[in-house]
């Protein structure tokens, strides 16, 4: 039962907290900032940086108009600079949406840009108490051995299954402290490896994988497989109204799906065309279009494309090609997202409007 932990790591925290200068005020734009520095940096290396940054640019207006050769000089040497850009963003959106103060409530932080359901919890139960959790890699750490769970944390599914059982022991006074807690566990007893300090630990009394021996073994983190590169060179092929489709095989990604015609691998014009020849049609014109690429699970298409009038087919067949108007096309055949970038190119609509929607 994770509840059981809830008093006896505010109790700890209230014995063991670290003095740190985002800890002095409840005010959430120096927790928002902090959170922003310290997903890419250990507490003690952020620190300075804080606190130059406070100094310099003390509230979300002054963030909102720094310019931005000067932000990034105060971000120099944290990486990750897109961080403080996204980081203006919001501040500019809090400006205008918000009268300069970001907004009490974690879904309405989660809206602004650079701010996922870790930061948004970290600075709403921060600042103003609110219930939500604030789940990062240590916290995750700490649940799944609590738990004793040999899922991969790396998971979406289980991040979602820890988020929502964290949720779950939230106090209605003290989640700030609460998440506070973890994240202090995390960094000071319950770190990676074998290296962690369960005979200090608080929460030794209801951790599974300390009373069965597991620490070392968990967290489970899978290294996620590389995406498996696809080349393809998908061909738009008109006659006068009508365009080329052909059905996908019943089986395997997208299976019996509708597509537009297409080869492996990114293909040359003169290779369009002479393949073209070879299914009996008789091409005028031919545009290279846009590169694509679709991300499914485990495949990524790389997509090259061509525009291609042919001159205009008696019955509207070539091979197992069909020709038909985009009326129709939008109406009976489903075809992929992961065309929509030809799609646009001849006013084809996806989603609810048009063919089905789908995914791997
Ligand atoms: N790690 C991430 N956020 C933190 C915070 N607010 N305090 C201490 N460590 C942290």
């Amino acid at each position: 039962m994770l509840k059981t932990i809830v008093q006896p790591l505010l109790a700890w925290y209230e014995e063991n907290k670290r003095e740190l200068p985002w800890r002095k005020e409840k005010n959430p734009y120096y927790i928002w900032v902090s959170e922003i520095m310290l997903q890419q940096t250990r507490v003690e290396a952020a620190r300075p940086y804080f606190e130059r940054f406070i100094v310099q640019l003390p509230t979300v207006e002054a963030l909102a108009k720094c310019p931005e050769e000067r932000l990034l000089k105060l971000w120099e040497g944290l990486g990750y600079y897109n961080r403080v850009r996204n980081m203006q963003k919001a501040a500019r959106c809090v400006m205008e949406e918000y009268d300069g103060r970001l907004p009490a409530d974690a879904a309405a932080l989660k809206r602004l840009p650079g701010i996922g359901d870790y930061t948004a919890g970290a600075i709403a139960s921060i600042t103003w108490d609110l219930p939500v959790p604030a789940v990062d890699g240590n916290v995750l750490r700490i649940w799944a051995r609590l738990t004793a769970s040999y899922d991969d944390i790396l998971r979406q599914s289980v991040k979602q299954r820890a988020v929502k059982e964290l949720a779950a022991i939230m106090p209605k006074e003290g989640s700030g402290n609460l998440n506070q807690a973890f994240m202090d566990l995390g960094s000071s007893l319950c770190v990676p490896k074998g290296q962690a300090g369960c005979e200090r630990c608080p929460l030794a009394f209801a951790c599974e994988a300390c009373k069965k021996g597991l620490i070392a073994e968990l967290p489970v983190r899978k290294k996620p497989v590389p995406r498996r590169l696809e080349a393809y060179t998908v061909l738009i092929i008109r006659d006068g109204s009508r365009v080329a489709f052909r059905r996908r095989s019943g089986e395997g990604l997208l299976a019996g799906l509708y597509e537009f015609p297409n080869l492996q691998g990114h293909a040359a014009g003169e290779d369009v065309l002479a393949f073209l020849r070879e299914q009996g049609l008789e091409p005028l014109y031919i545009e290279r279009l846009e590169p694509a690429k679709h991300i499914f699970s485990h495949i990524e298409w790389r997509m090259e494309g061509y525009l291609v009038r042919v001159a205009a087919l008696e019955d509207g067949q070539a091979g197992d090609w069909i020709f038909a108007d985009i009326q129709t096309a939008e109406r009976e055949y489903p075809l992929p997202a992961a065309f929509s970038a030809y799609t646009s190119y001849i006013n084809i609509r996806l989603g609810p409007a048009g063919p089905g929607k789908e995914d791997d």
